[in-house]
């Protein structure tokens, strides 16, 4: 500590980290939704903030795009700053036509391909799975918010130019509600290392309608996943 890529100095970091993809949103987010928000990592533009919510310090943190980039702050919060709640907010695609853009994803598992982590693996298909705590808390408090809310199975792809439509053919047939990049990693990770993890996504764009989320609407929306997760946390 300080690690390659995030330069906080001991105790700068929450026990409970929420990671969005994008660092401006990790900015948002935390000037939002925060009390006294400290910017505690600017290393290659990932910025990380810690502040409070209803009196629980937390760390907002980008996590880049990817798994590859994920596990690479997902580890240093783990095993570095001890991170023990790791709430992945972001956007994803839906893959079911009674999903909306603007609803809510919340991933109890995500399918993939492959991840970081398949090497270690070998012929297992390891089935990444959500904490069932922050799960139940999340799905409470999207329901006392009143947000359209989904709970089920996603897809974390290592593409987002997807050349195989027969793949997401069988995903949609098979019940997988929509499509990040994150959350599988995260997810095997958390489990490694005995930690809760959990991906609360908002439906950005929709595979099969191919309608998508205006600009100046993601941040409403955007609001309501963040609210959600940190609900969940505490
Ligand atoms: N594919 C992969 N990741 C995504 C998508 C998508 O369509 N939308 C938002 N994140």
């Amino acid at each position: 500590m300080p690690t390659p890529h995030i330069s906080a100095k001991p105790g700068d970091i929450a026990e409970t980290v929420l990671l969005p993809g994008d660092p401006y949103r990790a900015k948002w987010a935390a000037e939002t939704f925060l009390e006294k928000p400290k910017l505690i990592n600017e290393v290659r533009g990932m910025l990380g903030f810690t502040g409070e919510y209803k009196g629980n310090r937390v760390t907002i943190h980008g996590s880049g795009m990817g798994m590859p980039s994920l596990s690479i702050y997902a580890n240093e919060l783990i095993t570095e700053y001890g991170a023990q709640t790791l709430i992945r907010i972001g956007s994803c695609g839906a893959m079911q036509t009674s999903i909306d853009v603007r609803d809510v994803i919340i991933a109890m598992t995500a399918t993939t391909l492959s991840t970081p982590s398949r090497g270690i693996m070998k012929e297992l298909n390891y089935a990444p799975c959500a904490d069932y705590g922050l799960l139940e808390k999340a799905v409470a408090a999207a329901r006392a918010k009143g947000t359209p809310t989904h709970v089920g199975g996603i897809y974390s792809s290592d593409v987002f130019y997807d050349e195989r439509p027969d793949l997401t053919e069988q995903m949609t047939r098979h019940g997988i509600m929509g499509v990040e990049m994150e959350a599988a990693e995260l997810y095997t990770l958390a489990a490694r290392h005995g930690r809760r993890a959990l991906a609360v996504l908002t439906v950005s764009d929709h595979l099969l309608t191919h309608e998508s989320l205006p600009s100046q609407e993601r941040e409403r929306s955007f609001g309501d996943m963040v609210e959600i997760a940190l609900e969940a946390a505490f």
